[in-house]
C-alpha cells in the first residue's frame, strides 16, 4: 500500500514500513513470509510518508495501536531523533531502522542494517577480516553498516559525492577502525570489496571511481536491489568483475533481524533467498 498516513486506518497489531518512496519495496513480502513461516499474526504494509509529516506519522501509527515499523529512506535520522530509547547499534550509528513500542509512551530504536549486510557479505564469502573496503555514498544506510564492518576488521575507504558527508561519517567512526575519506593520492591502491551505497534513482556515472583501484578478485556488492541488474553491477561487469551482489540479501536479513528485535525469533532466511535471489557468482 502506498497512501499518506492521513488516508490511511491503522488495524490492530499492526507493523509497516515507513518511507518515500516505497512502492519499489519487497519488506510487506518479506515479512508476510516470515509471519507464516514463525507462526506469529503480524500485519505489515508500507506507507509512503509525505516528507515533512513523519514525525506525525509515526506519533499517530503508535497512538492506534501500531506495535512496530521500519524506517528507510529519507527518515532514519529522524527515526533516531524520535525514538525514547535506542539499542547499541542505534545510538553508535545515529540512525534508526526499526521501532517498537516497549509501553504505552515508550518507543525503542534499532537499526538492522549493519548485521544485515556483514551477514549477508559472510553469506556469500564476500568479506574476510583485514579486508580494504571501499564505500561509495555517505548517507544513512553508511551510518548504519560501518560499526560492523570496522569492527569485524576491515579498512574502510569512503567516496562520495559531497566531501564533507564523508568526512563526517569518518570523525564519527575513526573510533571503532581504520577509516579513511578517499581522495586521489590512494589512486593505486587495490580494493578487495567495493561497496555501492548510493540512493537507487540516482544512477552513478561511470567515472564515479577510478578502475585502476579494482582487481580481478574484488568483490562488488550494490545495496540496491532490481529485478534485473542494477545499473552499478551492469557497469561493474562492462569493467571486468569477476563478483557481483545486489541488496536483496541484505534485505532480507536486516528484514530477518527486524523481525528477531519484534518478536524475539529469528527467521530462517534461504527459503526466500531462493525465492528472491537471482544471482551471486557470475
Ligand atoms: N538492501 C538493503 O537492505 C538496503 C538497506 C539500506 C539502504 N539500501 C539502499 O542504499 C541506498 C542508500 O540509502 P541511504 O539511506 O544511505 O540514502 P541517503 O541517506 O539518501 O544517501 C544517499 C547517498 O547517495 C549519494 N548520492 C545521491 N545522488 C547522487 C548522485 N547523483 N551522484 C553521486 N552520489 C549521489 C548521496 O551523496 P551526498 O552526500 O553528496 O548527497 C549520499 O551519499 C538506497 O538506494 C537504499 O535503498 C538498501
Amino acid at each position: 500500500m502506498d497512501n499518506s498516513y492521513a488516508m490511511h486506518n491503522f488495524k490492530k497489531n499492526n507493523y509497516v514500513l515507513f518511507g518515500n518512496p516505497v512502492a519499489h519495496s519487497k519488506s510487506p513480502f518479506i515479512h508476510n513470509f516470515f509471519s507464516k513461516q514463525i507462526g506469529i499474526v503480524y500485519n505489515y504494509q508500507s506507507i509512503k510518508v509525505p516528507i515533512f509529516d513523519f514525525s506525525d506519522t509515526v506519533s499517530n501509527f503508535f497512538k492506534y495501536d501500531g506495535v512496530g515499523a521500519n524506517v528507510t529512506a529519507p527518515f532514519k535520522e529522524q527515526a533516531y531523533l524520535l525514538s525514547d530509547q535506542l539499542t547499541d547499534c542505534a545510538k553508535i550509528s545515529q540512525s534508526v531502522n526499526t521501532l517498537k513500542k516497549i509501553n504505552h509512551n515508550t518507543l525503542l530504536g534499532d537499526n538492522t542494517d549493519g548485521i544485515g549486510l556483514l551477514s549477508d557479505l559472510i553469506r556469500l564469502n564476500f568479506i574476510k577480516k583485514n579486508f580494504s573496503i571501499l564505500i561509495l555514498g555517505a548517507g544513512g544506510a553508511v551510518r548504519g553498516i560501518l560499526f560492523h564492518l570496522l569492527t569485524f576488521g576491515c579498512s574502510v575507504y569512503i567516496l562520495n559525492r559531497t566531501f564533507l558527508n564523508a568526512k563526517k561519517l569518518v570523525l564519527q567512526f575513526n573510533q571503532f577502525g581504520n577509516i579513511k575519506v578517499f581522495d586521489d593520492s590512494i589512486i593505486k591502491k587495490k580494493f578487495d570489496l567495493i561497496i555501492n551505497a548510493i540512493s537507487r534513482n540516482n544512477n552513478i556515472k561511470k567515472d564515479f571511481f577510478p578502475v585502476s583501484l579494482v582487481s580481478s578478485k574484488t568483490f562488488f556488492y550494490d545495496m540496491n536491489y532490481h529485478v534485473s541488474n542494477t545499473v552499478f553491477i551492469n557497469w561493474c561487469i562492462e569493467i571486468g568483475a569477476n563478483y557481483v551482489a545486489d541488496g536483496i540479501g541484505m534485505l532480507i536479513l536486516q528484514a530477518a533481524h527486524s523481525c528477531f528485535f519484534w518478536h524475539g525469533i529469528l527467521p530462517e532466511i534461504s527459503p526466500l533467498i531462493q525465492q528472491l535471489e537471482k544471482k551471486c557468482f557470475l
